[in-house]
């Protein structure tokens, strides 16, 4: 695996391998990389002939200073950790050579950004829009490879590509669990003892409360009772917990083909997400 920094070497790079006909995998990351990261690499690895991993903590989608701050930074050790799993090239860009000086543009998806993380999480699907799109096309990817538990930027990449016509195949991969249900995410890191053993109940509720529709228990009524047992479990706040329609992310009041539960809820100071269908 060679770790590349500026455009014009991955550039040459990803020529040669294109002149050859091979195609071009790449999984975006910010670092701070685990399990569910490695299962992104290893479907792009399955389905592509050369790997790229990107690794930028891309500012442009903190919505909060200190979140971007205290993001964890673990390049040598994410490098480790991609050694054996067939990765070409680790792009890892400063951030000039993402947004150089004078940088104007920023790509902005209306509609989905509008609910769920996005109603809380002010610009955050712009930064993210626009460093996706920087990334597809710096890269020249054939395919790339997202994780389901941000099933809403998913579908917010999902929507870009098809508008902007990027000649890209985008392939979202199942989300990562804990034996005991958390799924993974590197906020994970930040739970003390005590919330990392009650965090596992954002899914279990979920997980209940899901079932429960399926049956034909009424919406309104599963997702309060899992709310009241999320904050009798330690969580301090539960921000969403709603069931949507996966493509549209329309509200949803009764269960219906490809309906998903999303979640968004505080503990010990982390907001973790998760999503399950129904
Ligand atoms: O999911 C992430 O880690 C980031 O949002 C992404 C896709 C790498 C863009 O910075």
């Amino acid at each position: 695996m060679r770790t590349i920094r500026d455009l014009p070497a991955l550039r040459a790079r990803v020529h040669d391998w294109k002149e050859a006909g091979e195609s071009v995998g790449l999984v975006p990351t910010m670092g701070a990389l685990h399990a569910g990261h490695l299962a992104l690499v290893q479907a792009a690895r399955a389905a592509c002939d050369r790997v790229i991993v990107t690794l930028f903590v891309n500012p442009r989608q903190f919505d909060r200073p200190e979140d971007l701050a205290r993001y964890p930074r673990t390049e040598e050790g994410d490098a480790t950790l991609l050694q054996p799993h067939g990765v070409d090239v680790l792009f890892a860009p400063d951030a000039a050579t993402v947004y150089p000086p004078g940088f104007a543009t920023s790509v902005s998806v209306a509609g989905l950004p509008d609910v769920l993380c996005g109603a809380h999480r002010p610009g955050h699907f712009d930064g993210v829009a626009t460093v996706v799109t920087k990334l597809l096309l710096m890269t020249g990817a054939t395919s790339a490879f997202f994780g389901e538990k941000d099933w809403q930027q998913l579908q917010v990449i999902r929507r870009l590509v098809a508008d902007l016509n990027i000649p890209v195949r985008i392939t979202g991969c199942p989300t990562v669990r804990e034996r005991d249900g958390l799924a993974l995410s590197s906020r994970n890191q930040r739970l003390g003892p005590p919330e990392r053993l009650a965090a596992p109940a954002l899914h279990r509720e979920m997980a209940t409360a899901a079932g429960a529709i399926a049956r034909g228990a009424g919406v309104g009524d599963s997702l309060a009772a899992a709310r009241s047992r999320l904050i009798t479990a330690g969580f301090s706040q539960v921000e969403y917990l709603e069931l949507r329609a996966g493509d549209t992310l329309a509200l949803l009041e009764a269960p219906a083909a490809g309906a998903r539960l999303f979640a968004a809820a505080w503990i010990g100071g982390v907001r973790l997400i998760d999503n399950i269908a129904v």
